[in-house]
């Protein structure tokens, strides 16, 4: 196993060094008076993030545990819902609803593609057609399984629109914090994110925000929950505590983390990962895979690619990893046919042009005429920035 590592999975991400000896803190009072200036801290930080002015809530749980929460808390079982699922997490997304008894309608895109406004529009009407009206809806900010971002700001101004009591709870999970995202501005109820995504931090909290129009309508809701009660973090937010023990390191990694990229300016954070997305394409492209996301509304956190005619992912696989090189394959039914470059978090468009040279190599070992030199050249091309972020170092690991 080579000793440094290029981490190219879309989360957890690889952490800058000041995030990791952060996390190495020794341990704090979670009752006590350090920790609620840190939880303050930090959720002050996420308010800016969020582009909110709503409550936001850490919990200590992986991003799936912010989508529990996302629903638990503001509907009852029997609730008419609609679930707009473009991939494998817009699927979980539907599947917790339905674990908890609400009426799910669950609209499917084909893979690859986006959602759009017309179709979540019309499935509304259909709904309320049929005497449903949607109490909520569900959508995927950014799919990560197949590297499509939906245009949510269009899909949910059809939804205000079309159904204006409709509530809508958002997987921000791996998107949020790397492409312009508007909570209050777009009109949000509920947005689900995980710390291990682009917040270059471990995985381990989940954060999420809620609306007042939220907050009322967990008055009504009958879903059963215990852990994942907001009602409760909220009351515990009040005083800087949360209900149960919090994963303290965590929050000591993300403050920093946060900090970071509060230093580096959020437009220049969308700009750095649009670049690393352009510098994925232009690679995968030039060493001849076909891309696997409807190019208009590629991700640009991870990017999917169809793996060449009869090159075996497992022999691929594991000639990249020879080379330090770990990126992800594919979920569910996509096992085995692509591969997927995550580039979130603090990746630079140098780290996504040395994981394009590996995979390059590597189908040159499995016997594949590819032009490796090209390909890079086409990465580093399309993946041009401003100058200020080709100081930032490559987000190697050492040691992994
Ligand atoms: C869009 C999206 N939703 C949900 C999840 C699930 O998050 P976790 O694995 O942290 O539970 C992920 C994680 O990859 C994701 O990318």
């Amino acid at each position: 196993v080579p000793t440094t590592v290029n981490l190219r999975i879309p989360g957890p991400t690889p952490l800058p060094d000041r995030v990791r000896e952060a996390g190495a803190q020794q341990m704090v009072n979670h009752r006590g008076p350090e920790f609620r200036e840190l939880i303050n801290r930090v959720t002050a930080r996420l308010q800016t993030a969020f582009v909110t002015r709503n409550d936001i809530l850490i919990l200590t749980a992986s991003g799936t545990g912010g989508l529990e929460a996302a629903v638990v808390n503001f509907l009852s079982p029997g609730d008419p819902i609609l679930a707009v699922s473009i991939g494998s997490f817009g699927d979980r997304f539907a599947k917790i609803a339905t674990a908890y008894g609400a009426d799910v309608t669950k609209v499917d895109v084909e893979w690859g593609q986006a959602a759009s406004a017309d179709l979540v529009a019309r499935e509304l009407r259909a709904l309320a057609g049929n005497g449903k009206p949607a109490k909520a809806i569900l959508l995927t900010h950014n799919e990560t399984s197949t590297g499509v971002e939906n245009p949510l700001r269009e899909i949910v101004a059809a939804v205000h629109a079309e159904s204006p009591d409709t509530l809508l709870l958002i997987d921000g999970i791996s998107g949020l914090g790397a492409v312009p995202f508007e909570t209050d501005g777009w009109g949000l109820d509920v947005v689900a994110t995980g710390s291990q995504k682009s917040w270059m931090s471990p995985p381990g909290l989940a954060m999420i925000s809620v609306s007042e129009r939220a907050w009322k309508a967990t008055e009504a809701a009958q879903m059963p929950r215990f852990y994942f009660d907001l009602v409760k973090a909220r009351k515990s937010m009040a005083t800087g505590e949360t209900p149960w023990t919090p994963a303290v390191g965590v929050l000591f990694a993300m403050d920093v983390a946060l900090e970071m990229l509060e230093a580096e300016g959020y437009e220049h954070i969308f700009a750095r990962h649009a670049a690393c997305a352009a510098a994925a394409q232009s690679g995968l492209t030039a060493l001849g895979f076909k891309l696997f996301a409807q190019p208009a509304h590629a991700s640009k956190t991870v990017t999917a690619a169809w793996l060449p005619e009869g090159v075996d992912w497992s022999a691929l696989n594991k000639l990249m990893r020879s080379r330090g090189l770990v990126v992800a394959g594919g979920q569910d039914r996509l096992a085995g046919q692509i591969l997927r470059v995550g580039h979130l978090g603090d990746v630079t468009p140098d780290d996504v042009i040395a994981a394009i040279e590996v995979i390059g190599e590597s189908l040159t070992e499995l016997g594949r005429e590819v032009d490796v030199a090209a390909a890079v050249s086409a990465a580093r091309g399309a993946g041009a920035m401003p100058a200020a972020t080709e100081e930032r170092s490559p987000a190697v690991v050492s040691g992994a």
